[in-house]
């Protein structure tokens, strides 16, 4: 029995009859290996250990059975150097343990890539939670359970990862975990936090569009066409500040037919609403100025890229590429510009990063991300990467990446590598057995 085949249910049910709680993979700098908590987790250790796609020597995976709730919950930290682990919480479903398991890897990888390109003092993490897997999440009083019981789960790693709202969470559930951690952001306004992040998200999306048409000397977006893949949290306003700024015509497509209510919405703009299904991504190859994938990742690959038309992809969906190398170099050679996602959506995490410092009407340090002169803007950063990219033959998001790396190297200049610190004392306290 291959553990990583499991699907996640069958995951939980072996675990329960093992009697183990949680677990952990830990990566052990000086032994060069993973350290799985329990000898049962140990092909897990060695599948990451040999994966060269998503494992990229992540400092700790922790996972639980919650439990009451049974659902599988875990927390997974790719980089600390630059502070705690930061990054939201999804909740979705997935076919097998090593879905599950990747999904969690790149999205921490990705977020540790993001939180230095936007100058955070913040290291990268993710949350994943995965749907069918103990009681279900239609009940409320059972989902408050199920994130109260993530609270928890992330006070007992003791602050090496804080995590946020993603997709399948919204504001009201991080209230439920905010009653059981303090490790947490994007909490309701109503608790004194910064609300629903997406709105400054598609905000920043905006901005690398107008980096990517200044870069290509195809003016402003007025008068463009835009094709938004996912009308959600993020694709909505997007598409309202798309009709701001003047665009001509927007195909909006969503899986959810009530998505159609935004028709009519914006007047003057053009704007063609396709109700589709799960698996069709055709609006990615309309003939657009502008693509701007908003809704899952993987969507850029070899039976999409071919059939792209505009010259631009530019959206907020995290991990748009399914093979990062491969899928860069297609776009590349077909001339498609693509700004990747860790350069343009950092809106969210940004919203949420200083929380605990207090917040402001149009809040100066929000504004600057979103404005031209500070160099590190989406904007400015965006120009810079594009021009780096064309000067050095390098794909946009190779150029983005090194520069990524680089800055997730860089110690918090108070608390250094601290994050590694709580992990090795996790380690050493036995965590995995305290439950
Ligand atoms: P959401 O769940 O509110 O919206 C996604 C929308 O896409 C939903 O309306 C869904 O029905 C639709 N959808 C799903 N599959 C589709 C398909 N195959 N074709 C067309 N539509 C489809 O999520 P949200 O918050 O808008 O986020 C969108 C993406 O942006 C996600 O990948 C998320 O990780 C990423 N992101 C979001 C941030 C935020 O502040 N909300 C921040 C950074 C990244």
């Amino acid at each position: 029995m291959e553990l990583r085949t499991l699907s996640p249910a069958e995951l939980c049910e072996l675990l329960s009859r093992e009697g183990i709680h949680r677990f952990f993979l830990v990566w052990d700098e000086e032994a060069g290996r993973v350290r799985a908590s329990h000898p049962l987790l140990e092909p897990l250790a060695r599948w990451l250990e040999e994966d060269r796609r998503d494992f990229d020597r992540h400092e700790g995976v922790f996972v639980q059975v919650a439990p009451e709730s049974g659902v599988l919950q875990s927390a997974c930290v790719h980089r600390t150097c630059r502070g705690q682990g930061a990054g939201g919480v999804r909740y979705w479903r997935y076919d097998t343990v090593e879905d599950y398991l990747r999904d969690g890897l790149r999205l921490a990888r990705g977020m540790t890539h993001k939180n230095a390109l936007a100058g955070l003092w913040w290291g990268g993490g993710k949350g994943v939670m995965a749907r069918g897997t103990g009681l279900g999440s239609a009940d409320p009083a059972a989902r408050r359970l199920i994130y109260e019981e993530y609270g928890a789960f992330i006070t007992s790693l003791q602050g090496c990862y804080v995590t946020a709202e993603d997709v399948g969470t919204s504001v009201e559930d991080m209230a439920a975990v905010y009653s059981r951690t303090r490790f947490t952001t994007c909490i309701p306004a109503s608790l004194g936090g910064s609300g629903n992040p997406s709105v400054p998200t598609a905000r920043g999306v905006l901005r690398g569009m107008e980096a990517a048409l200044a870069h290509l000397g195809r003016g402003t977006l007025a008068g463009k066409t835009v094709a938004v893949e996912g009308l959600g949290h993020v694709g909505e306003p997007l598409v309202g500040f798309l009709a701001e700024k003047g665009v001509r015509r927007v195909i909006g497509s969503d899986i959810d037919p009530g998505r159609r209510e935004l028709a009519g919405r914006f007047p003057g703009l053009d704007l063609e609403i396709r109700i589709v299904e799960r698996g069709d991504h055709s609006v990615l190859a309309e003939p657009a100025d502008i693509v701007a994938p908003c809704a899952t990742g993987g969507i850029l690959n070899p039976q999409t890229i071919p059939a792209i038309q505009a010259p631009i992809v530019c959206g907020a969906a995290n991990n748009q590429l399914e093979d990062p190398e491969r899928d860069d170099a297609l776009l590349q050679a077909r001339n498609i510009l693509y700004l990747p996602d860790f350069l343009v959506n950092r809106m969210g995490i940004v919203n949420c990063a200083d929380e605990q410092y207090g917040y402001l009407e149009d809040d100066p340090r929000i504004e600057s991300h979103l404005g031209d002169t500070w160099d590190n803007s989406v904007f400015q950063l965006s120009r810079q990467v594009l021009e780096e990219a064309e000067r050095s033959g390098r794909t946009p998001a190779r150029v983005a990446l090194d520069l990524a790396e680089k800055r997730s190297l860089d110690l918090h200049p108070i608390w250094g590598h601290r994050g590694a610190k709580i992990i090795r004392s996790l380690v050493r306290t036995d965590w995995a057995h305290r439950a």
